[in-house]
């Protein structure tokens, strides 16, 4: 049920970098981290399941979906910290399909996503209810959960002015749970903007987009929208 794919090339980047501005012009080298390589959608679901494993290694770009599921009592219950990170030489293309309601991270659990660019996570606008499609609220009585974005890339469905993003950090208190301040930088160019590729099968993070910037740092509590279009808080940061 996922929204037309059209505006899919209205897509706003925001590379996503906790660290210092890269001031070179090249995605940060992957460093032999270990963990289990998965490859496809079944092995990243199986590997959130298996308690025993705590970073799944992205090699290839690809698409997350429902079936990839089928057989595990769901949602997941994830209640140790857990990395996914792409081990490639550019940012991996995660296409989260829209998949929906499959994991649910314990209360204190970090779930880092790394060296990813992510598409197709979030069915309505990310920019109202912040969140991925695939995690379902924590508990209320649990203490929030974290998702961290590091070194990814975010794709945005829909293009807003630059002026109206600026407001849309200030209007929005960042979490006591994460000290700091919010450096969010638009524009700025992806590190391929340069040699950008409209071509259909190139890269997602190669290809050519009308507005891209980066959040240095910036942190922002989760919400979901509710059936009735209220916005709820989804108990992860
Ligand atoms: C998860 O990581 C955070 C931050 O590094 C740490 O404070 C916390 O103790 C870890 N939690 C678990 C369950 O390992
Ligand atoms: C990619 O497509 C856009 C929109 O049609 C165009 O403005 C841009 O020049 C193209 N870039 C390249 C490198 O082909």
């Amino acid at each position: 049920m996922g929204p037309p794919l059209r505006f899919a090339f209205c897509a706003a980047l925001l590379a996503c970098v906790c660290a210092q501005p890269v001031s070179h012009p090249v995605w940060p080298p992957f460093l032999e981290v270990p963990g289990l390589a998965c490859s496809d959608g079944r092995a990243l679901a199986a590997a959130l399941a298996d308690s025993s494993v705590t970073t799944a290694l992205l090699p290839v770009d690809f698409v997350l979906r429902d079936s990839d599921f089928s057989g595990l009592a769901l949602p997941l219950d994830i209640r140790r910290n857990f990395t996914i990170m792409g081990s490639a030489s550019r940012p991996v293309t995660l296409d989260l399909g829209f998949v929906g309601h499959k994991v649910r991270l314990g209360g204190g659990v970090l779930l880092t996503i790394s060296r990813v660019a992510l598409i197709n996570y979030r069915s309505g606008s990310a920019a109202q209810a912040p969140g991925l499609d695939l995690l379902t609220p924590g508990e209320a009585d649990e203490p929030v959960a974290l998702l961290r974005l590091q070194d990814c890339v975010m794709s945005y469905r829909l293009c807003f002015p630059v002026d109206l993003t600026r407001q849309y950090f200030e209007k929005f208190t960042r979490p006591p749970e994460i000290p700091g301040h919010q450096d969010v930088r638009r524009p700025a160019s992806l590190p391929t903007a340069a040699s950008c590729n409209n071509r259909t099968g190139a890269p997602f993070v190669d290809r050519c987009f009308p507005l891209t910037g980066l959040y240095v740092d910036a942190a922002i509590h989760g919400a979901d929208v509710q059936p009735d279009g209220r916005t709820t808080d989804n108990r992860y940061l």
